[in-house]
């Protein structure tokens, strides 16, 4: 089963008093994924597409396998994250323009510590790194302290980390976020390569370009529930053959209220 089904996820947080008292409410819980139900399959690029809030780093957590669904399951390539969380580890990839390296230490060290933590073994592992670090020009730079480099050099090695296992299975968090121009050509430039190798993209946006430039197929979240999901051309024509900008807000009006959009 060379796909990734996530089948009726619902996650729930606890709400600290703090959060009570920024998000203004009484309310101990917050429902931030509600019976979300997709399909992403190798070979393309989907895109879960949703204002700020909507759940979908909460989903894409889920399916990552760093936090764990309250009901419902995701399989990855047939194994559920509930149950063989290790090997799905094995075959995805859970990317973010969030910067986590380690100030103190060198590209080619974090590579190899992260290759070595996946089992890559030495061969596999100098052949990808040479591959990866000229992909995202990280080369000159290999030897360098991540605490000299540039944001855009270390959201690319932090990105090239993520996928020393070389996973068949790619979730992308708001790919663009942060990512000055030229980085975010590279990135986007390497999803499209990736995919046209073969796996499977899942990236979460709330930019409406990166849907229409990338995406293969999207769904349309809002407050943790798709609303509406297929192609590009699918989800236009199912709205009177509007824009996919106008479909967005038609459903953003139907979730929220005439009021809010
Ligand atoms: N750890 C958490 N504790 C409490 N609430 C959370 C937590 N993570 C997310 N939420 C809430 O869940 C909702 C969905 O968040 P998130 O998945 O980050 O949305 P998105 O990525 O679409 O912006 C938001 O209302 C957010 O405040
Ligand atoms: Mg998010």
């Amino acid at each position: 089963m060379s796909e990734l089904i996530v089948d009726n996820i619902r996650k729930t947080f606890k709400l600290s008093r703090k959060q009570q008292k920024i998000e203004k409410t009484d309310i101990k819980k917050k429902v931030a994924v509600d019976g979300l139900s997709f399909q992403a399959r190798r070979g393309e690029i989907y895109g879960l597409l949703g204002p700020n809030g909507a759940g979908k780093t909460t989903a894409l957590r889920c399916i990552s396998t760093l936090i764990k669904p309250d009901t419902g399951d995701i399989y990855v390539n047939g194994d559920s994250v509930l149950k063989d969380a290790f090997r799905v580890r094995k075959n995805i990839a859970f990317l973010t323009s969030e910067l986590k390296l380690d100030d103190h230490f060198t590209p080619n060290y974090l590579y190899r510590y992260f290759s070595n933590l996946h089992g890559v073994n030495a061969t596999e592992m100098e052949q990808r790194k040479a591959m990866l670090f000229q992909r995202f020009g990280i080369d000159k730079f290999q030897e360098v302290k991540i605490a000299d480099l540039s944001t855009g050099m270390k959201q690319k090695i932090s990105i090239a980390i993520a996928l020393v296992h070389d996973p068949d299975y790619i979730i992308f968090d708001e790919p663009t976020n942060g990512l000055d121009v030229l980085t975010a050509k590279t990135v986007m430039d390497y999803l499209l390569e990736m995919r046209d190798q073969g796996k499977a993209i899942i990236l979460s946006t709330h930019i409406l370009n990166v849907v229409e430039k990338l995406c293969d197929r999207v769904g349309i979240i809002i407050d943790g529930k798709l609303k509406i999901e297929g192609t590009l051309a699918e989800v236009i024509a199912s709205h009177e053959d509007k824009n996919l900008e106008a479909v967005f807000f038609d459903l953003m009006r139907e979730s929220v209220g005439e009021d809010h959009v």
